[in-house]
């Protein structure tokens, strides 16, 4: 089929690149010329582990192209993916400027039949928004001959993961009318996933607005969990319960089950902050109050300060003359991406007062040098007291404690007995509860995680 992927920022170019792989001639578009340039020229924009090889090969064969030609690429696809970004506004709710700017220009230069999808998250009553700017612009053109509907198709990627998610979802949820635009428009998208159904039925066909809230709810439900549990573990710090030995004897109930019950120092990336906001904005809009909700952000916001006010009750308030190594930068691991990311958080705590860090990610630190430039544009003093280190071990030579903040595969094993040796002081200040408390005691490092104080309050 011809698809069209407007955006090639990360959801589209996954879509875009496996689509492709699935055998669709696919012509994503960016206004963006020089992220267009970079992808013509064999580069990836981002790091996500798996994509450049499909990207590669499918421009190999032809399938995937890239444009910054508008006209041309709604010519080309008869199902048009809108996968422009949704910022928040300063109020919380999702900036729609891109999306119906995307829908204006499918308006303005379509002919024939267009499907138009919303792979963008957008609030309840989105694709009726587009569907007006796209009926304006036609009414404008006078183009009685073209129609046209609008499906919302939420995506469920994980960063770091996008690429198996997109290929074996577990879901496909779909949105469409059942007006004879939308029926035409529902065939159309189920050839298109014929693919994905081969073994088992994974779409759920629905109404058009429940698709669109269908994103938020799991985003939200996602991140209620985590709050929760960590919540929990600050409770378990205090009274002595391992939060680990919790996760599992919960989680064995089929019911609650194993995932997204790992506390830690707090969620980030672009979707849970972002949606959950989205969700409680929508909500305020209705006379609603999201309770649930609004807990569940605020003890994300208070995550992300637990591990430095950690340091700080063990090395006091003033930090001047204290040197740490922290490892894991992105806001979580196999992806570059920084946004929300608790390690900015810990950073600015510790930096304000006074330490120095040497910091390492596998993939993140030049993702990293632009964010906290910017994040510190007013402070250059602070930002002057980073050091980033190519190796991990590296970073604590002569430190005062190891901080983890991302649960990188490379942090899971560290060689302990050189990790001493580096250190000024055996401390570790782990956010992601990658090590086992008796074993750190067993090897004499002083290990402070989440939820697991039960060894300390033994004492
Ligand atoms: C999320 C959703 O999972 C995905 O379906 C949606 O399309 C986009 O948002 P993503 O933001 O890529 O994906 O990351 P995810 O793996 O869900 O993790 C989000 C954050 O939660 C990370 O900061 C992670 O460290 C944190 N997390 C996750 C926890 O703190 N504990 C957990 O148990 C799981």
């Amino acid at each position: 089929m011809k698809i069209t992927i407007i955006g090639t920022g990360y959801v589209g170019l996954v879509t875009g690149a496996c689509l492709a792989e699935l055998g669709n001639d696919v012509l994503c578009l960016d206004l963006d010329a020089n992220k267009v340039a970079i992808l013509n020229n064999g580069g990836i924009p981002i790091h996500e582990p798996g994509l450049d090889v499909i990207v590669a090969a499918n421009r190999a064969n032809g399938r995937l192209k890239f444009t910054t030609d508008v006209a041309a690429s709604v010519a080309h696809g008869d199902i048009q993916f809108i996968a422009v970004g949704t910022p928040p506004d300063e109020d919380g709710s999702a900036d729609l400027q891109y999306v119906l700017a995307a829908a204006k220009n499918i308006g303005k230069y379509m002919q024939g039949f267009k499907v138009v999808i919303d792979k963008s998250t957008v609030p309840v009553g989105t694709a009726e928004k587009v569907s007006k700017v796209i009926a304006a612009e036609l009414s404008q053109r006078n183009a009685k001959e073209c129609s046209f509907s609008v499906v919302s198709n939420p995506e469920f990627l994980k960063e770091g993961a996008a690429v198996e998610d997109f290929m074996r979802p577990d879901r496909i949820v779909i949105g469409s009318d059942n007006d004879a635009v939308g029926l035409h428009a529902k065939a159309l998208v189920k050839q298109l996933y014929t693919p994905f159904n081969r073994n088992r039925e994974r779409t759920y066909w629905m109404d058009v607005r429940s698709a669109e809230f269908t994103k938020y709810a799991a985003n939200a439900m996602l991140a209620t969990r985590i709050s929760f549990m960590n919540e929990l573990a600050n409770l378990a710090d205090c009274v002595g319960v391992d939060i680990e030995a919790v996760r599992h004897g919960i989680g064995s109930d089929p019911r609650i089950g194993h995932s997204f019950l790992y506390a830690g120092c707090g969620y980030g990336g672009s979707c849970f902050p972002k949606d959950v906001q989205a969700l409680e904005r929508t909500a305020r809009e209705y006379d609603q109050d999201l309770l649930i909700l609004r807990a569940v952000e605020s003890v994300n916001d208070n995550q992300k300060q637990v591990l430095g006010k950690k340091i700080i009750a063990r090395f006091g308030e003033n930090l001047a003359g204290h040197h740490f190594a922290l490892w894991g930068l992105a806001f979580k691991p196999n992806t570059d991406d920084m946004r929300a990311a608790s390690s900015r958080v810990l950073l600015r705590e510790l930096l304000s007062r006074g330490a120095t860090i040497s910091v390492h990610d596998p993939v993140a630190m030049d993702e990293a040098r632009r964010v906290l430039a910017l994040d510190f544009a007013d402070q250059p003093e602070q930002l002057a007291r980073i050091t980033y280190v190519s190796n991990p071990m590296d970073a604590t030579n002569k430190a005062d404690a190891l901080l983890i903040v991302t649960e990188w595969k490379a942090y899971r094993s560290p060689d302990f007995s050189q990790l001493k040796s580096q250190l000024k002081n055996p401390i570790i200040f782990d956010g992601r509860n990658l090590f086992d408390p008796q074993d750190m005691t067993d090897l004499g490092i002083e290990y402070h995680g989440i939820g697991r104080s039960v060894l300390t309050q033994a004492k």
